[in-house]
């Protein structure tokens, strides 16, 4: 979602505004826009559409050192046009914002401080009307952020720049929408939605936190807590490196990283799995955490949240979570959780997926979670996310960039380290047999090779896909663990190639969704493996008998779906507990090919941004 830059400095600032956005691109946007303190004004310059639009308008012009913010724009309140591009400024040209998050209480606060008439039809706007209006009363540009953050009702981040003092920006959070990084360098200093954008010019860091203010100047930094106090704080230094990523050999990101996934899996297992003594160990990364032996002997119940495909990969955690780390177990979407009035308490673990750590809703329920006193794990891609600076522990999944906005191997890690810390707690409560335990360790050291097999057999995905291309439905069904699979072969599905996706139980088909089949809405059903094969293959009998087509996924070695599908896809025999980890990469293959086949915008899909900020 919307992407932040901002710089003060000796260094030309408008290519470290438009370099600084381009890292950002990722997050999703359509619409760019960057102001530059000339003098004493601001001078503001939109495009909508691809950031190569904005860029474009400055190709003849002299890069000056200076101020500067720049900004990628997610559009939520009017459409993506360059008048609703950030920065916003008041009628006055004095005050410019650029704004990530959401406004709720814009028409009363335009009704309250409109300075003059409005030019777009954003809710951000008015931010640059009261901040105007404030300092036009006489307040300091700090008081008047901070009056604004508290009138403003939402969840945001915003970064301001006062044409009267050229030499500052002012950066500001208000709730858990979209972080805020101050980066600290030699020639300036920089402000940046997150660190991907700044890794260039330095590695010392502080993040804002929410209702904090910092103003920035060339060389130094002043936060100001919640309640005006000087906040003084360590830098976090950052140690990963920037990995520029390319596509490589591949026409796609989402094909890359789909390709990329045995490796994932390779590294998920490292340092984890002991393939020797057959062992899990997670306790290094335990270790000094809040989540002692003891306070993990009391755990008495386990909350898994996210949102979308981390969701998915939270429902499988729960059949591990219960099965071998022994703990009554739900799931949560995250978005619903804080609104739900969750009992909870301290000896309630709550273990958040999200592979950028920067979704507004899961560090909602987060904060519900803190309120509450849980013991708190984030499994999390992304170092140094909000969502790690929230939990008791982290676990980073350490599957390298994610930049296909739909996931993919962030998926698999995400599973694996559910796996790995269920077998950890299971050990650690003496629930888990070391019979148990070594199984699951010898059978998930076997999955690089299972996903490496159904990587080679894309071919005879890719021709399913084209078979099935021009469907504009589609019914996914599985069952036990089949049923996270279902939801998120439909979730990719829908995501990449527009199609119309149901993911079902499939237990639920005769509950209402069976009134859908007929030839021209295919099933694809997770019938590999495992305690509900049998009820599978019944299922699928009934969609055949209704005159449904079937792509079945099946298991290696078995035939019994043959005669009855119109299509088996046959994926490598694994244990039916890691069974979703082939069938995932297979509905991903699917779901890429059929996008292919109709020529689509594979890696930013319309609409769809990879951070979601805004509730
Ligand atoms: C996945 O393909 C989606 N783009 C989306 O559902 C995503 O998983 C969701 O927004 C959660 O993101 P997170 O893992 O960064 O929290």
């Amino acid at each position: 979602m919307c992407g932040i830059v901002g710089y003060t400095g000796l260094d030309a600032v408008e290519p470290i505004l438009l370099q600084g956005l381009e890292k950002l691109e990722y997050r999703g946007y359509d619409s760019a826009g960057v102001g530059l303190l000339r003098g004493n004004s601001i001078e503001v310059t939109r495009a909508s559409g691809k950031l190569s639009n904005l860029a474009s308008k400055f190709e003849n012009e002299n890069s000056e050192p200076g101020t500067g913010i720049g900004h990628t724009r997610w559009a939520t309140h009017g459409a993506p046009t360059s008048e609703n591009a950030h920065p916003h400024q008041d009628p006055s040209g004095r005050v410019a914002i650029v704004h990530n998050g959401i406004v709720e209480n814009w028409k009363e606060l335009r009704a309250k401080f409109a300075t003059g008439e409005f030019s777009s039809d954003t809710d951000s706007e008015v931010l640059a009307h009261m901040i105007a209006a404030l300092l036009a009363q006489g307040e300091s540009l700090v008081s008047a952020v901070r009056r604004t953050l508290n009138e403003a009702a939402g969840a945001f981040s915003l970064v301001i720049l006062d044409s009267s003092q050229p030499d500052v920006l002012i950066a500001a959070r208000k709730g858990n929408a979209g972080g805020l990084v101050v980066g600290l360098a030699d020639d300036g200093t920089y402000v940046a939605s997150d660190m991907s954008a700044l890794l260039t010019y330095t590695r010392k860091f502080f993040f804002l936190e929410p209702g904090e203010i910092a103003t920035l100047k060339p060389s130094s930094v002043t936060i100001y807590s919640e309640e005006g106090r000087e906040v003084t704080r360590q830098p976090y230094q950052a140690t990963h490196d920037l990995t520029e990523v390319g596509k490589g050999q591949y026409p796609h990101y989402m094909m890359k990283e789909i390709y990329e996934q045995s490796d994932v899996l390779v590294s998920s297992l490292q340092g984890r799995y002991n393939g020797l003594s057959n062992t899990i160990d997670l306790s290094t990364e335990f270790e000094g955490s809040a989540i002692s032996k003891d306070r993990i002997q009391g755990i008495t119940r386990c909350l898994l949240v996210g949102m979308g495909t981390s969701m998915h990969a939270c429902m499988v955690g729960r059949h591990y979570l219960e099965r071998f780390g022994g703990i009554p177990t739900e799931v949560d979407n995250a978005a619903e959780f804080r609104y739900r009035r969750p009992l909870l308490d301290s000896n309630t673990l709550v273990i958040s997926v999200t592979q950028s750590g920067e979704t507004v809703d899961t560090l909602a329920a987060m904060d519900e979670a803190k309120r509450a006193d849980c013991l708190q794990i984030t499994i999390c891609n992304t170092p140094g996310a909000q969502s790690t600076r929230l939990a008791d522990l982290s676990l980073l999944l350490g599957a390298g960039a994610e930049i296909s906005v739909a996931s993919t191997k962030t998926l698999l890690a995400s599973i694996m380290a559910l796996h790995a810390v269920s077998l950890f707690l299971g050990k650690a409560r003496e629930t888990l047999t070391s019979e148990i335990e070594a199984e699951q360790v010898v059978n998930a050291l076997q999955l690089p090779s299972a996903v490496s097999t159904v990587l080679g057999n894309s071919e005879k995905l890719f021709e399913v896909a084209r078979k099935y291309a021009a469907s504009e439905h589609f019914l996914f069904l599985g069952r036990g663990l089949g049923y996270p699979v279902a939801l998120e072969g439909a979730l990719k599905l829908k995501e990449v190639s527009y199609i119309h996706a149901e993911g079902y139980s499939a237990g639920e088909m005769k509950h209402g969704p069976i009134a859908l089949v007929n030839d021209a809405m295919p099933t694809v059903a997770v019938c590999t493996r495992g305690d509900v094969h049998e009820k599978m293959l019944s299922n699928v009998e009934q969609i055949k008998a209704r005159g449904g087509r079937v792509i079945s996924l099946v298991t290696d070695g078995d035939d019994s779906f043959d005669k009855l599908a119109d299509d088996c896809i046959t994926l490598p025999d694994v244990d039916p507990a890691l069974g979703p980890i082939p069938s995932i990469v297979a509905l991903q293959l699917l779901a890429y090919g059929i996008a292919r086949e109709r020529g689509l915008d594979i890696d930013q899909p319309r609409n769809l941004a990879k951070t979601v900020t805004v509730e």
